[in-house]
């Protein structure tokens, strides 16, 4: 597939008093000085000439890289910037909730402009919908033996130590509430790097048939799911964002019909919602759990099913 070239206009076009060769293998304007009047450097002078004729436009699909105006056609159907077709498991905003909650904006008014006795009104009511829920939000701060090492390890600073006490705590957690066993597929929300997903998998490193499906919306460096290829635990990293990801279509899920047990860790709070929504609804059926750690300030969503 054709890299789409650099973003800088140093790259995307020829700088003042540089060569204005395009190196098409690298995809940016050579940088060598070009003599004084000269167009191009003395290396690419000769090659320029026949070049000289070709002109380069912007994409018109992403204007942050330039293409031969003959060659547009080719380099659409590869373009990276072009609309790729959706897996099925996507379905526009299947999880975005009702549109009329949040998208009417007639309805959406501030309290402040409410008389008394609609907000007693709408006390009353709140006070009725909350009525025999446990909001009383309590911490269990746990730890796990599969990081047990990796907190000892005096080379790992005060951030990664951070990271591994709360990737501890969630391993904790999902243990005490039975969700950390064989059969079944863990699905991790916001997956970023997908470390909470890596110490699942230590955590049960004897454990057949496990599974592991990554949601990210965003592309990842330095991702580890790579590393347990070799394993027998299975790992699929899905780019997508939550609001349109539609679990029973994941071909492990629809066909394997393992229990999902839906784990995150610093998703943000909104996302929490869908995604711990979104594991009760689309895999109940296969009998589940979810364990999600909100970032600080953000609703708490810590859920277990049975
Ligand atoms: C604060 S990072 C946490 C990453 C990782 N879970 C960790 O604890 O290190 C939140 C991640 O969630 C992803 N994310 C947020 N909202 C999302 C959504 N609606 N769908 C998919 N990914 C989402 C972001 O792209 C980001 O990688
Ligand atoms: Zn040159
Ligand atoms: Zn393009």
């Amino acid at each position: 597939m054709e890299a789409p070239a650099a973003t800088s206009p140093s790259i995307g076009f020829p700088i003042d008093g540089r060569c204005n060769y395009f190196v098409e293998k690298k995809k940016r304007f050579c940088r060598m000085v070009a003599a004084a009047g000269k167009r191009f450097c003395g290396e690419h002078a000769g090659s320029a000439e026949e070049e000289n004729t070709r002109k380069r436009i912007l994409c018109p699909l992403d204007p942050k890289h330039t293409v031969y105006e003959d060659q547009l056609a080719k380099h659409l159907k590869k373009c990276n910037s072009r609309e790729k077709p959706k897996p099925d498991f996507f379905i526009q905003d299947i999880n975005a909730g009702l549109k009329d909650e949040t998208e009417i904006p007639e309805q959406l008014v501030p309290f402040s402009s409410l008389s008394e006795e609609q907000l007693e009104n709408l006390i009353k009511k709140l006070r009725k919908a909350s009525e025999g829920l446990n909001s009383t939000h309590e911490d269990h701060i746990m730890s796990h033996p599969a990081l047990h090492d990796a907190l000892n390890d005096p080379r790992n600073g005060d951030c990664a130590v951070k990271h591994l006490k709360q990737q501890a705590s969630i391993l904790g957690n999902i243990e005490k509430l039975k969700l950390l066993g064989p059969r079944r597929c863990f699905v991790e929300f916001g997956a970023g790097k997908g470390k909470l997903s890596h110490w699942v998998d230590i955590a049960l490193k004897d454990a057949e048939n496990v599974h592991f499906i990554l949601v990210e919306r965003v592309t990842t460096r330095f991702k580890v799911d790579g590393k347990h290829r070799k394993k027998d635990s299975v790992f699929e990293r899905l780019q997508i964002d939550i609001q349109h990801l539609c679990l029973n279509r994941v071909p492990v899920l629809r066909e394997g019909r393992l229990p999902v047990v839906g784990i995150g860790k610093h998703l943000c709070g909104v996302a929490t919602g869908k995604a711990a929504g979104h594991t009760v609804t689309s895999a109940l059926a296969q009998g589940a759990g979810a364990c999600m750690a909100p970032p600080p300030r953000a609703v708490c969503a810590l859920i277990e099913l049975t």
